[in-house]
């Protein structure tokens, strides 16, 4: 190249450098946005797959009823020193999956039966697949006898329930779930919780109540 001679009393400013240091910086800033882009582009398709699965299948939580629960014994006796609470639970669980395109595979099911927070007893039941607009009849049942704690208010509240006759239980279901969507495509397992707070009256079946589901 040849190169031009200056011509005199014109200012000629200094050439500017190219920028060779700073090329590495600049194509890792450029790799580092593509890598930006390409994360974006790939969560934006993911929360389209997930609106478009959501919008194909519509997922409605299950629907839990107790039919009737009875606790046959609740009786609280001191074990040296301590608080034993023999109990006597059976309950008819209906579970309704409402969707249209959802079956639910139930890979485990787990009754707890807890009063006044404190766990009783727990009880698995058998697996099962809940084809859409099921409804399927669970018999959880436990007894045996547990030592509990109770505070002197959690003490007032048992000799109240006992004298009304009814005590407040909860029976809780943990499931361990998977959807089946379509034929044959099946999601990961994840936990489904059923929540049912009783008011059982001694030895007697009691009414239906609702449970609240979660997942
Ligand atoms: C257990 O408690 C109930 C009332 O809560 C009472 O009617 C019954 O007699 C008790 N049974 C025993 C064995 O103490
Ligand atoms: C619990 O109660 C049921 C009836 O509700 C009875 O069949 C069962 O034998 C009782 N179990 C125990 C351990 O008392
Ligand atoms: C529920 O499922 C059972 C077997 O899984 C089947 O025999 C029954 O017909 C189904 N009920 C409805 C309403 O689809």
């Amino acid at each position: 190249m040849e190169q031009e001679k200056p011509l005199p009393g014109v200012y000629y400013r200094p050439a500017i450098p190219p920028p060779q240091r700073k090329k590495p910086t600049r194509c890792l800033c450029c790799l580092f946005s593509t890598f930006l882009a390409v994360m974006l582009g790939l969560v934006i398709l993911f929360a389209v797959l997930v609106l478009v699965l959501w919008l194909v299948f519509r997922p409605v939580y299950v629907e839990a009823n107790v039919r009737t629960a009875t606790l046959s014994q609740f009786n609280l006796t001191a074990i040296s020193g301590e608080n034993g609470l023999t109990y006597n639970l059976s309950a008819v669980v209906d579970l309704r999956n409402p969707n249209d395109r959802m079956g639910i595979y139930y890979d485990s099911v787990e009754a707890t039966a807890s009063y006044e927070g404190m766990r009783l007893g727990f009880s698995s039941l058998p697996h099962f697949y809940q084809a859409t607009k099921n409804t399927t009849t669970l018999y959880p049942a436990m007894s045996g006898l547990s030592i509990i704690s109770l505070s002197s208010s959690e003490f007032q509240t048992f000799e109240l329930q006992r004298r009304a006759g009814s005590f407040d239980v909860t029976l809780e279901l943990r499931c361990r779930i998977r959807f089946k969507l379509g034929s044959d495509f099946r999601t990961a397992s994840t936990t489904m919780r059923v929540r049912c707070d009783m008011a059982l009256p001694f030895g007697l079946p009691s009414r239906g109540s609702k449970c609240d589901v979660r997942w």
